[in-house]
C-alpha cells in the first residue's frame, strides 16, 4: 500500500487484511459479552428490532463518513478534524472527545477481557465441571469478581497484552492472526447456538430475543440500543477514521462498510441465540447483569459433549476478539500521540496503557472493595463510565461526525472521495448523503434532548 504523508501508521497489508482488522475491532465483548445483557435488561425483542434499526439508519451511514475523513486526511482523529478545518477550532473537539471517550472505555474493556481471561485458566482448571446449578455458577463468578487481586491483575494482564502489540504494529500480529481466529470463533458460535436451539424449550429464548413487545421498551433503551449500535460497530470515537487513514483509495467504503455491519451484526445476534436459549431452557433470569455469560455459558459447556474443550477454545477466542477491539482503542490516543506530540510509537503506548490501567482499577473493584461506592447517578464506577461513554460520548462522537460531513465539510468532497473506490452509484452516495444529513443528526438529537430533559 502507499504511504501517505504522515508514515508513522500502520498500513494495511491487502483489502482482506483492513475488512479483518475492521471486523476484528468491531467484533468484540459488545456482541457477545453486551449485547446479550443489555438485550436481557431492556426487555428483548422490542429492544433488538430497534437496535437493527439504528445499525442500518445511522451505524452505517456514520461509519461510511468516518472511513471517507480518515482516507481524505490519512491522519489521525485529531490531525483530521484540524486539517479539514482548520479555521473552525470547535470542530477540532470532536478529535478531543475521541480521545476522552477511548480512555473510558479501554479501562472498563480491559477489565471485563481480564474476566475472560480469568475464565480460560477456569476452563483449564475444569472449574466448570463443579457447577451442579446455575447459582454455583453464579456464586462462583461473584466470588471471583469481588477479589480485588484476580480482577486487578488480569486487568493488567490484558493491558500489558494490548500495548505489547499495538507496540509493535498491527499489520504481522493482529492482522495475521485475525485472519485464522476470527472464522474459528464464527464457527463456534455456531455450535454454541444450534447446541442451544436443541434444548428443551429453547424457542422461549427466540420468542424472547426476535417477537418485539413495545410495551417492554422504556425511552431509556432507546439511548440504550442507540449506544450499542456505536460501541458495536467502534463508531463515534476515532477508530474508523484512524483505520480508514491506512486505507488505500482504490477500496469501496461503501460496500466494505456493508460487509464490516454484517458480519458484526450476525455475530451478536447468533450470540443471543446461544446464550438466551439456555437461559429460558434452564429458568435463569435473562437480566443477568454484565456477568450473564460467565453465568450462563459454563453451565451450557457442562452438558454439551466434550464441552470443556469447548469452554477453553470459546474463552480463548472471546479473549482474541477482545484483543483486536482493544488495540484498535488504544490505537487512537498512541496515533495522536505520535503525530500532535511527535512521542515515539514506544512510548506513547506504554503512556496510555498505564493511564488506562490506572482509571482501570476503580472499575475492576467496582464489584468488590467499591461496590457500595455508587456517587455516580447511582451507578458503581464500572457501570458509570460504561454508560457515559457508550450512551453519551460516543452518541455525541457520532452527531457531532455526521453534522461535520454534512455542514461543515460538505457532502461534495465527500462524494469525490467515495468515488475514487469505484462504485460511482449516485443514487447510493445521495441516500448516503440523506441518511448522514437529515436521519443521523435529527434522530440522535431528538433521542439526546430528550434523555438530557429526563433530568
Ligand atoms: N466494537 C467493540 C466491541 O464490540 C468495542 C469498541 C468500541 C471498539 C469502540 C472500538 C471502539 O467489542
Amino acid at each position: 500500500m502507499t504511504q501517505q504523508s504522515n508514515s508513522h501508521h500502520q498500513h494495511w497489508g491487502s483489502k482482506f487484511g483492513f475488512i479483518l482488522a475492521a471486523v476484528g475491532s468491531a467484533v468484540g465483548l459488545g456482541n457477545i459479552w453486551k449485547f446479550p445483557y443489555i438485550t436481557g435488561e431492556n426487555g428483548g425483542g422490542a429492544f433488538v428490532l430497534i437496535y437493527l434499526l439504528f445499525i442500518i439508519l445511522i451505524g452505517l451511514p456514520v461509519m461510511i463518513g468516518e472511513f471517507v475523513i480518515g482516507r481524505s486526511t490519512g491522519r489521525s482523529v485529531c490531525g483530521a478534524f484540524k486539517h479539514l478545518e482548520p479555521k473552525k477550532p470547535v470542530w477540532h473537539g470532536l478529535g478531543y472527545l475521541a480521545l476522552i471517550t477511548g480512555f473510558c472505555i479501554i479501562s472498563f474493556y480491559s477489565v471485563v477481557s481480564g474476566w475472560v481471561i480469568g475464565y480460560i485458566f477456569e476452563a483449564l482448571r475444569f472449574s466448570f465441571s463443579s457447577f451442579d446449578s446455575p447459582e454455583t455458577a453464579q456464586n462462583h463468578f461473584g466470588n471471583l469478581i469481588s477479589n480485588p487481586y484476580w480482577t486487578i491483575t488480569l486487568h493488567g494482564l490484558f493491558m500489558t497484552l494490548t500495548a505489547f502489540i499495538v507496540v509493535r504494529g498491527i499489520k504481522d500480529g493482529i492482522e495475521y492472526w485475525c485472519k485464522i481466529l476470527l472464522p474459528i470463533l464464527g464457527v463456534i458460535l455456531l455450535i454454541l447456538m444450534t447446541w442451544g436451539l436443541t434444548m428443551p424449550n429453547a424457542h422461549e429464548g427466540l420468542i424472547y430475543l426476535f417477537r418485539p413487545n413495545f410495551s417492554e421498551l422504556t425511552f431509556s433503551s432507546v439511548l440504550v440500543a442507540l449506544g450499542q449500535a456505536f460501541f458495536t460497530l467502534s463508531i463515534g470515537m476515532g477508530v474508523m477514521i484512524t483505520y480508514g487513514s491506512y486505507l488505500k483509495k482504490d477500496i469501496n467504503i461503501v460496500s466494505t462498510s456493508l460487509y464490516i455491519v454484517l458480519f458484526d451484526t450476525l455475530v451478536a445476534l447468533w450470540a443471543g441465540i446461544a446464550i438466551f436459549c439456555p437461559i429460558f431452557s434452564l429458568g435463569m433470569n435473562p437480566a443477568g447483569g454484565p456477568g450473564l455469560i460467565f453465568h450462563v455459558l459454563p453451565i451450557v459447556f457442562q452438558q454439551l459433549p466434550g464441552g470443556y474443550v469447548f469452554g477453553i477454545l470459546f474463552f480463548i477466542l472471546l479473549g482474541i476478539a477482545a484483543l483486536s477491539s482493544a488495540i484498535s482503542i488504544l490505537e487512537v490516543p498512541v496515533s495522536f500521540l505520535i503525530e500532535e506530540k511527535k512521542m515515539s510509537r514506544h512510548k506513547a503506548t506504554w503512556l496510555v496503557a498505564l493511564v488506562a490501567f490506572w482509571v482501570g482499577i476503580p472499575c475492576a473493584l467496582s464489584f468488590g472493595l467499591m461496590s457500595k461506592v455508587k456517587w455516580f447517578f447511582g451507578r458503581n464506577f464500572f457501570d458509570f463510565l460504561d454508560y457515559i461513554s457508550s450512551n453519551i460520548f460516543l452518541t455525541l462522537g457520532a452527531l457531532g461526525t455526521a453534522v461535520f460531513i454534512a455542514f461543515v465539510w460538505k457532502l461534495k468532497p465527500a462524494f469525490e472521495e467515495l468515488a475514487k473506490g469505484g462504485g460511482k452509484v449516485k443514487k447510493l452516495f445521495a441516500l448516503w448523503g440523506f441518511l448522514l444529513s437529515w436521519v443521523c443528526p435529527i434522530a440522535i438529537g431528538a433521542i439526546l434532548i430528550a434523555k438530557l430533559m429526563e433530568f
